[in-house]
């Protein structure tokens, strides 16, 4: 484990526009920078990076953190590879601490396996490229495929010699571990090589470590299975690999768009003549583990299906999967007898691309048509065909686009489309419902589940969902529309194709419009970007001190959680004694606030308008917190008492009249308390230049 020390010094040494800059190119922009938003696709750059506050933000799809935030959203890192990343980067040393020796074995073993992958895929090259048999089998091979030499040592490609156990022999001799060759899968039980006679293909993690390798033999037998992989170990987990993510993803995120074709060649096929957004599922149908890791780049998949691929039907049903993961996707049937590769080697990439983009069809209406071919004019397998269909459009969770397949293939089937229609919601309900109690189980297994600390609030994506799921136990039967229930993706953006909708950008106004919201978030606001300011340099008291004294006693009467807890959480920093600093809310432990932190540093705050500023009037959306700090707290305490005072006024006049007639004394103190709010209240209402209906 990474020791407290070096986490903090590595969070304070990490500069956004360092670790920004090394994926994105960052033009300066004042004292910012800027660039296309590498989150999602644009042409005009939106995502800004702050070096004063060490935060950026896309103003497009609302992406924002800070540095540690960069790399685990881009980078898919969790949190400590982020830490290990800067540390890299900045020739930080690390202090491990000694707390779990399992852990530092655990972290010792999967970097040892990586050392060993790496090793393996210079051995292999080294057999290649460098023996005369390798050259003459393997290179030959591979040059005899139309692959060049730069793709062949871009994509880590090599040989495996005859010899029984040549590579076991070599490393164990260089002092590799036996066990963990074993692991790998490299050597087998009886210590020789797993891998033999085969050209070897390596298979990278997204960020491009070498994870496991498939070999593809050269024999003509057909005993002799084609390709053999890795087995799974702690790096390679084989149902979140996609072969080529690794060189794909920058293009797939260009393009919007994820080209998977099913083997190793077609991919490096298809980079090397220059379509590079192309991933393969090596074989198998897709995992919703491998959707989601196209998702995070786009949500337009494109299938390229062989010519001759047989049970093309099962592959489809697959693809179910995929709808519910609310991703558009589209099917490609090759000419008969080719595969990506031959096709690509066959007609160059132009005529390709013209193919591929001009026989891309729609996948439901691909598949209405692919079995209504089949079937007929059975109508026991045409109703077989209608339920199929059904199921699949009912995946969709996004109910506009359900509605427009069921229309078309309402066409197509020849039914009437109030029929499909009825059938679709049927389906839509009871699907809802089967995951509806697949979320509780699932619930329930995490509850019972002791959570482990991980040590900060930061969560790999994916692991934070689902939030919306309501249902107590017991009531899981009810019946119920799907929006009841929370239907996934309700909230997704339609087939715009372009990314985010603005509507995703994280607001910074409460949903909320009643209660004293407003003023809430004005104070935490204040707190969390003037917080560590000085107010008031006589008395050396912080804009977090000035505010928190004056409401300490209303901080029970917060609306809002999220405010509350700033509130809440600044002053424990201060009965602490916990300095606060620029960088205490921006690098907060709790996500909840870290986000609202840079939402409050996004330009709708940055600018000062000059009229405004002499007029002497500030609007909320026009503050610059850095210029005017001691106002702006002055200014929102005021309007975040006079709303609380406002509201104990109501409270006490209440109570007056619940009182009865006889109880005398005590509507005497109400009445004092109440002159005493009514004073405060219009002090209040003066100095913020507010009318008050009384
Ligand atoms: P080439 O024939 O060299 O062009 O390879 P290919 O990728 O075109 O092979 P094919 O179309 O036969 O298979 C597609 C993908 O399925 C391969 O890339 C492999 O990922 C997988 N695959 C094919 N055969 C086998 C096998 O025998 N075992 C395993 N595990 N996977 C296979
Ligand atoms: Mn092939």
């Amino acid at each position: 484990m990474i020791s407290e020390k070096s986490k903090q010094l590595i969070i304070d040494t990490a500069q956004v526009e360092d670790i920004v800059g090394d994926f994105v190119t960052l033009k300066r922009k004042g004292a910012n920078l800027s660039g296309l938003c590498p989150f999602h696709n644009e042409k005009t750059p939106s995502f800004n990076v702050n070096p004063t506050r060490n935060i950026y933000k896309c103003f497009g799809c609302g992406e924002g953190g800070d540095p540690i935030k960069f790399l685990m959203e881009y980078e898919q890192l969790s949190f400590p590879e982020a830490l290990r990343y800067i540390a890299k980067k900045y020739g930080i040393e690390i202090e491990e601490t000694e707390t779990s020796q399992e852990a530092i074995e655990e972290r010792q073993i999967v970097d040892s396996l990586h050392i060993i992958t790496e090793y393996a895929k210079d051995y292999y090259q080294k057999q290649m490229f460098e023996t005369d048999a390798g050259k003459s089998v393997g290179l030959s091979y591979f040059k005899s495929r139309g692959f060049r030499e730069e793709t062949i040592r871009k994509w880590g490609l090599g040989i495996t010699p005859a010899k029984k156990d040549g590579f076991t022999k070599q490393a164990t001799d260089d002092g590799y571990n036996i066990e963990l060759l074993r692991k790998l899968g490299l050597t087998n039980k009886y210590d020789s090589d797993f891998f033999r006679e085969r050209v070897m293909f390596t298979i990278r993690s997204l960020s491009g470590k070498i994870i496991a390798y498939a070999g593809r033999t050269l024999s003509k037998d057909k005993k002799v299975p084609k390709y053999i992989n890795s087995p799974e170990t702690e790096i390679y987990v084989k149902n979140k690999v996609l072969f080529g993510a690794h060189f794909a993803r920058k293009s797939i995120r260009n393009e919007d768009e994820c080209i998977i074709v099913e083997g190793y060649t077609d991919v490096i096929s298809l980079h090397q003549s220059g379509i590079e957004n192309v991933v393969a599922s090596s074989g198998t149908s897709l995992t919703v583990g491998q959707i989601n890791l196209i998702k995070r780049y786009t949500p337009n998949i494109k299938i390229l299906y062989d010519g001759d691929a047989a049970g093309i039907k099962a592959a489809l049903r697959g693809l179910d999967l995929v709808l519910e993961q609310d991703m558009n996707v589209k099917v490609v049937l090759l000419p008969d007898g080719e595969d990506p590769d031959s096709y690509m080697q066959k007609v160059g990439r132009a005529e390709f691309k013209r193919y591929a983009d001009e026989e891309a069809k729609d996948f439901i209406l691909f598949k209405t048509d692919l079995l209504l071919e089949e079937v007929g004019n059975d109508p026991v397998k045409r109703a077989g065909l209608v339920k199929d269909i059904v199921g699949s459009i009912a995946r969709i969770p996004d109910a506009i686009k359900r509605s427009f397949y069921t229309k078309e293939c309402a066409t197509i089937v020849g039914l009437d489309e109030t029929i499909l229609v009825t059938e679709v919601n049927k389906a839509v309900v009871e699907q809802a419902k089967i995951r509806q109690k697949e979320e509780e189980r699932e619930r329930r297994r995490r509850q019972n589940q002791s959570r482990p600390n991980s040590g900060g609030s930061y969560q790999q994506r994916g692991n934070s969902e689902p939030a919306h799921y309501p249902p107590m136990p017991g009531e899981s039967d009810m019946p119920g529309m799907p929006q009841d229930i929370g239907w996934p993706g309700e909230e997704n953006y339609g087939d715009t194709g372009q990314g985010m909708p603005p509507e995703h950008v994280e607001d910074v106004t409460p949903r909320r419009t009643s209660g004293d919201a407003f003023q809430e978030r004005d104070i935490a606001r204040i707190l969390v970007s003037s917080g560590d300011k000085i107010f008031d340099p006589e008395t050396n008291t912080s804009v977090a001190q000035y505010i928190l004294t004056e409401i300490q006693e209303v901080l029970d009467h917060f609306d809002e959680p999220l405010y509350e807890k700033i509130a809440r959480n600044t002053l424990e920093m201060l009965v602490s004694k916990k300095p606060i600093t620029d960088k205490t809310f921006v690098q907060h432990e709790d996500e909840e606030i870290q986000t609202f932190t840079i939402n409050c540093f996004s330009p709708v705050y940055g600018e000062l308008s000059p009229g405004w500023e002499e007029r002497g009037v500030i609007l909320n959306t026009q503050k610059a917190p850095e210029l005017n700090f001691t106002r702006d707290s002055v200014e929102g305490l005021q309007r975040f008492k006079l709303k609380k005072v406002i509201r104990m006024c109501s409270q006490n006049q209440e109570r007056m009249k619940e009182l009865g007639k006889d109880d005398v004394e005590q509507l005497m103190t109400l009445l004092r308390v109440q002159m005493k709010l009514n004073e405060m209240r219009d002090a209040l209402a003066e100095k913020t230049n507010t009318v008050v209906y009384k």
